[in-house]
């Protein structure tokens, strides 16, 4: 029997966080798999983090993030390299991840290589090309090319439906977000002490990255955190800064050295889960953190105008406010203010999986492919 051979590749912090355990998920069956995990090092720190976490060494790293990159280079690089690759490891099957450049690119470079492709986290939708950008279109191109479609929940097969995939190439697997979660919150106590958070304050966790809210909206969420920790002695705001110079720079200029607010450098995985775990309450544009946060009950507080992860908005445990600062302060205070509202936020409720989607996918591609 030859095993069957599969490709793996990431590049960013939330690719490589979703995609890990099913690297691991492949590595547990050996006679049955060839694991080969490529990662474009879109991200290199950040990825890095996580590639330490997961104990995961990379059979090909493309080491092409650069400072302040942009769309064209991370798409032309990718595409490219990924050819050579291919024609060395010659893969059944490769696997991307979601809807970052790395993954459209490498999709897109498969397709040209004539080799199946398996889109992890398949059909979110917000059906406008602008938001997120470039995100929207990065996985309805993924989507466009690939042969199997693992989607996390029942809209997002409604989505893939509606964008004609043909209804047998689209499986329901739950999101592999959940099994990374679920296996670092029992495997690791993480020490927040080097933080140097108060006790006694209720925490505010913020992450912001998106590109759409580069400029204005990202200076409007740090005017809302200064009001709000002017007008509230009893909070503190935590906020890991993502290393985005587009990110770093009005953060620093805005909110560095100011009382109640710890401006951090990101976090690796295991902390930030248990933080997210001890904040009272997260303020974020992260599609991760608002997959993540409601299963550990925690109401979020999303700056942006749409998303493509609905379901916890339905549950009510995520809601959008966009990034006015009027707006952000008068939610977050309603928060403050009103225990009925909070606890109505902060019931635990998983829509996006059980653990076990990263099980369901290799059962999957096992049936597919094995000879
Ligand atoms: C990327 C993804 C976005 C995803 C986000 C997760 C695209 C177009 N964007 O956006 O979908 O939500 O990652 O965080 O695929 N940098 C470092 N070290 C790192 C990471 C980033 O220094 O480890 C800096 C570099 O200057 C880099 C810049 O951040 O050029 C931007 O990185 P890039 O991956 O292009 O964009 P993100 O905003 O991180
Ligand atoms: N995350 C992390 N450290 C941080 C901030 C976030 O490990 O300092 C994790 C978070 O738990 C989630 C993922 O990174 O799993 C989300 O990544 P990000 O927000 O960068 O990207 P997105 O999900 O928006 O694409």
């Amino acid at each position: 029997m030859s095993k069957i051979r599969v490709l793996t590749v990431f590049g960013t912090r939330p690719e490589a966080i979703k995609m890990a355990p099913l690297v691991k998920e492949l590595e547990k069956q050996p006679d049955v798999f060839k694991s080969i995990v490529c990662v474009t090092a879109q991200h290199r720190q950040m990825l890095d983090q996580v590639l330490k976490l997961f104990n995961i060494i990379p059979d090909y790293d493309l080491n092409i993030m650069k400072p302040n990159q942009d769309l064209w280079t991370i798409t032309a690089e990718v595409l490219m390299l990924m050819k050579t690759v291919f024609e060395e490891c010659r893969p059944d099957i490769v696997l991307v991840h979601g809807d970052t450049t790395t993954s459209m690119a490498a999709a897109l470079s498969a397709f040209y290589a004539r080799i199946p492709v398996g889109h992890v986290e398949a059909g979110l939708r917000t059906f406008d090309k602008h938001y997120p950008f470039p995100e929207e279109i990065n996985r309805v191109f993924a989507d466009a090319v690939c042969s199997y479609h693992f989607a996390p929940t029942d809209t997002s097969v409604q989505n893939l439906i509606k964008s004609a995939i043909p209804q047998e190439h689209i499986y329901k697997t739950g999101n592999t977000v959940i099994d990374a979660l679920l296996h670092t919150v029992e495997n690791n106590k993480a020490d927040l002490s080097y933080i140097g958070l108060n006790p006694e304050l209720k925490t505010i966790l913020l992450t912001s990255h998106r590109r759409e809210n580069f400029g204005e909206p990202i200076r409007n969420i740090c005017k809302a955190v200064l009001e709000l920790v002017e007008k509230n002695k009893d909070i503190q705001v935590v906020y890991p800064v993502h290393l985005n110079p587009n990110v770093q720079k009005p953060v620093r200029e805005l909110l560095e050295g100011k009382e109640r607010i710890h401006l951090i450098d990101p976090m690796e995985y295991a902390p930030f889960s248990t933080l997210m775990k001890e904040s009272h309450i997260i303020m974020t544009d992260s599609g991760g953190v608002q997959e993540e946060a409601p299963s550990l009950g925690k109401p979020v507080l999303v700056l942006r105008t749409t998303t493509e992860r609905p379901e916890a908005v339905e549950y009510g445990t995520v809601k959008l406010v966009g990034t006015d600062t009027k707006k952000i302060v008068e939610e977050i205070q309603n928060l403050l203010d009103n225990p009925e509202e909070y606890k109505k936020m902060s019931e635990s409720v998983n829509p996006y999986g059980d653990g076990l989607a990263s099980q369901r996918i290799v059962d999957i591609i096992k049936k597919n492919f094995l000879k």
